[in-house]
């Protein structure tokens, strides 16, 4: 039977979530216009959530949602999951009642892995991993003011740092994380469970690693294992391949990937056709493309589609700005990635952008598998 068909093991968000892949939520970047582009890829049939970046809850109750980057949304997407930040119920309410009635999300995820300064000193983000308790009661003061499914999405812990990462770019040979460790983890999620949490994220990399280092995947596995809610994990999938060696070696019901989608938004077409999924809408009769020169083909088309859709939502200047971190992330990947950054960083315009692309493009521009993941 196909994946197709099949739909997830154990359900996320609804029974028509049926593709084992999402996006990650990425301040900057996981905004309409990316979200629309990687839409395009997803192939027929295939049903995923989609989250926002990080939204601070102090800030949504008065915001105009419609015009705030962050929060614009298209008339076609739905099974949004909007993340929020933030520890104080009144924000949290007042943020969740809007997002529901107003914006039409789907879920809520709260975000507890954000490692900056602002949100330590805030007590949100990650420095809610360090009290059990009191991330339990942010998730149940949540659920108290929602219908909607809430999640969350964590980082491990700084304890389970010790030796076990190293670095490397392999994920079966770093040493567990300790008994003590994983115990922590366990009870800490048991308790967002209790509270009313519908599934676990987990980017098993710690506070002090920010992106550095390498993920731990046994965390995912361990996790997995030892609770009964769905899990979804994340860290340093860079192809397709990569994506079913997380689903496959950790049993994690759904993978989630942020910087490599920058870079290879029909990574869900590839992975698509490896799990009996038909081509997107409007590429039927396509293989996906898999070669270094189809690859650097498509990057090039999927850039001019995603500067379409900056120019139909954000102002000029804007989609100039978000055009380029988009390429910043997305380009190591590109044997000559520092070259196109530097002319988008040169375009003035966003004709001039649009035709720097058209001229840098136009000459074969060969794609690596695998790049040096970095910030
Ligand atoms: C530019 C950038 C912004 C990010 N912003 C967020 C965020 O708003 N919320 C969040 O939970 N994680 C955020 N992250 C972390 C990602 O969601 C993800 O956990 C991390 O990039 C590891 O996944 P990857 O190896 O597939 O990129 C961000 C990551 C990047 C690169």
């Amino acid at each position: 039977m196909s994946a197709q068909n099949r739909g997830l093991q154990r359900p996320i968000l609804n029974a028509k979530v049926n593709f084992p892949v999402t996006l990650a939520p990425m301040v900057g970047l996981s905004h309409v216009a990316f979200r629309r582009l990687l839409r395009g890829y997803l192939p027929t049939g295939a049903c995923t959530i989609w989250p926002t970046e990080m939204l601070n809850s102090r800030r949504i109750p008065g915001e105009n949602l419609a015009k705030t980057p962050e929060t614009m949304r298209a008339p076609e997407e739905t099974e949004l999951v909007p993340q929020i930040l933030g520890n104080e119920e009144r924000p949290i309410a007042l943020s969740v009642a809007r997002l529901e009635h107003e914006w039409g999300a789907a879920g809520v995820d709260i975000n507890m892995g954000c490692p900056v300064k602002k949100a330590l000193n805030h007590n949100y983000g990650v420095a809610l991993m360090g009290d059990s308790g009191y991330a339990a009661e942010v998730v149940r003061m949540t659920v108290a003011n929602t219908r909607l499914p809430v999640s969350v999405k964590l980082r491990a812990m700084s304890v389970f740092d010790a030796g076990s990462t190293t670095g490397s770019t392999s994920h079966s040979t770093s040493p567990s994380a300790s008994a003590a460790d994983l115990s922590y983890l366990l009870k800490f999620v048991r308790g967002l469970e209790e509270a009313g949490a519908s599934w676990i994220t987990l980017h098993p990399r710690t506070a002090e690693q920010k992106r550095r280092g390498s993920a731990d995947w046994r965390q995912i596995r361990e996790l997995r294992e030892a609770i009964s809610l769905p899990v979804i994990g994340n860290g340093d999938i860079q192809t397709a391949d990569d994506a079913l060696a997380m689903l496959e070696s950790t049993g994690c019901d759904m993978a989630m990937i942020g910087r490599a989608l920058t870079a290879r938004p029909w990574l869900l077409w590839q992975l698509g056709e490896e799990l009996g999924f038909a081509a997107p809408p409007g590429r039927e009769g396509e293989r996906a493309p898999r070669s270094p020169l189809e690859e650097g083909r498509e990057y090039g088309r999927a850039l001019k589609t995603c500067l379409i859709y900056m120019r139909e939502h954000f102002s000029d200047d804007l989609a100039l700005r978000k055009f380029r971190f988009l390429v910043r992330t997305g380009s190591p990947w590109l044997h000559f990635g520092q070259d196109l950054y530097a002319r988008s960083t040169k375009a003035k315009t966003l004709d001039e952008l649009a035709c720097a692309l058209e001229v840098f493009f136009a000459g074969e521009q060969p794609m690596a598998a695998r790049t040096e993941l970095r910030q």
